[in-house]
């Protein structure tokens, strides 16, 4: 292979040896491909990230639920969270037991509540009319619920999920009605939990927010969590050398709040955090195969089979993703051009890319799209009856597994009913 343009994945050893040319032309494109280190090494960072003992990390598995990538932050020591009865369900095929899974949930029906309490998981409500719920489906049972401590952050409005501008959370005026309901149904309130919003890159918010979330805490005993959230960042732009999260900075100062909550708490209690980005973002690349290249009116657009079906970030939030560009044989161009890559969806917004410099790219170049690993697969969809792709796991010992196969035209007909007559 030649390396066109490959910056980042040097840096972080991504391919360690492989070519990413030849896992294109294996598998075919578009592919996700997990590097299991780099998974394992985010697990690390993120279960050292205080001293206080009884520290849990939950990982947020909306941002990555593939089965291989669970099994390997469940043997990572991590414990998981949910948003859905399919999110407990496949955590469950990974090997996590219903002690390990707490399921966050937000307006769901009582059948959705009743199949988490079957499966023995933790529920946490978000509001009082599902508190409400649970009571009627599960008096006398033991439940968490979710506060809106007033402070939210996030990459882009959509995801700050705190404050108050959000449908997320019971707003701390309301304690005194969470306890008549805890009352009422003999519910024995076990935890409290936030989540602010997804990926802050500097922690004043985080802070505050804990702060007036152990305040919460404050007005109720027995408590034995307080879960205080995911939303630690990752840098997209590391072609320019953005700097990470100073996580040792923010570890220290959390670390200094959890143990003077725990004094004034007066009882041993868990404390939690429930990454998803952090955790998953940087072990996914997606390879995809660059089918045309052309001018129009000035612009040269570089078109590419990774339409946001298969990524959905760049459209929905105006994210930026690296991107890199790798080639089988022939010599790279020295001369550096600015273009935009789109995908394979028939929209004007299926842009992946806008106006970046990059090598000259040619058809039949392989594109590096960086930092998939959180909310890249989980939000793929069908869309244009396109087919989901394939995922692989580069393995700590060198070897290539396929973990997910490439959907084929038939799964397009699962579930499908024809007309009889028509
Ligand atoms: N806990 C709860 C209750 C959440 O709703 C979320 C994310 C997390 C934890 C994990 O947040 P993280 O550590 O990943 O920031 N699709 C968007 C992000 C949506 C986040 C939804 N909730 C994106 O691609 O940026």
């Amino acid at each position: 292979m030649n390396k066109i343009y490959t910056k980042v994945t040097d840096q972080m050893n991504f391919w360690e040896g492989q070519d990413p040319v030849a896992l294109a032309e294996k598998y075919g494109t578009p592919l996700y491909v997990t590097n299991e280190r780099i998974l394992r090494q985010r697990c690390r960072d993120l279960k050292n990230l205080v001293t206080y003992p009884n520290f849990v990390v939950d990982y947020s598995a909306k941002a990555n639920c593939g089965l291989a990538f669970l099994q390997v932050v469940r043997s990572e020591g991590l414990e998981v969270d949910a948003m859905s009865p399919g999110e407990i369900y496949i955590e469950k095929k990974a090997g996590f037991g219903a002690d390990q899974i707490f399921y966050i949930c937000n307006n769901v029906s009582a059948e959705e509540m009743e199949y988490a309490v079957k499966e023995g998981v933790v529920i946490s409500v978000d509001s009082l009319s599902q508190l409400e719920q649970f009571g009627q489906i599960a008096p006398g049972h033991e439940v968490a619920v979710r506060f809106n401590p007033g402070v939210g952050a996030g990459h882009h409005e959509k995801v700050v999920t705190a404050g108050k501008k959000t449908k997320f959370g019971i707003e701390p005026k309301y304690i005194p009605q969470v306890k008549e309901l805890l009352e009422k149904y003999d519910l024995k309130l076990i935890g409290i939990n936030q989540h602010i919003g997804s990926l802050f890159m500097t922690g004043e918010a985080f802070v505050a927010s804990i702060a007036a979330l152990f305040e919460i805490a404050k007005q109720f005993k027995g408590l034995r969590f307080v879960d205080m959230g995911g939303g630690f960042g990752i840098p997209y732009k590391k072609e320019f050398d953005e700097a990470p999260l100073d996580l040792k900075e923010l570890g220290q100062t959390i670390d200094k709040a959890l143990y003077k909550f725990a004094e004034e708490y007066g009882e041993q209690i868990t404390l939690r955090i429930e990454p998803g980005r952090y955790i998953s973002a940087e072990s996914n690349v997606i390879l995809s195969t660059v089918h045309s290249v052309k001018h129009n009116h000035e612009k040269k657009f570089v078109g590419c089979d990774c339409g946001f079906n298969v990524l959905q970030r760049p459209i929905m939030y105006d994210s930026y993703h690296g991107v890199e560009v790798y080639r089988g044989t022939e010599e790279p161009s020295e001369q550096t051009e600015t273009v935009t890559i789109v995908g394979n969806i028939c929209e004007s917004g299926d842009i992946l890319a806008k106006d970046r410099d990059l090598p000259e790219i040619k058809k039949g170049d392989v594109l590096g799209i960086l930092d998939a690993g959180a909310y890249g697969f989980t939000m793929a969809s069908n869309y244009n009856n396109r087919l989901r792709p394939a995922e692989i796991m580069i393995r700590e010992n060198g070897q290539v597994v396929l973990t997910r196969e490439r959907e084929v035209l038939e799964d397009l007909m699962r579930h499908v009913i024809p007309l009889e007559e028509v």
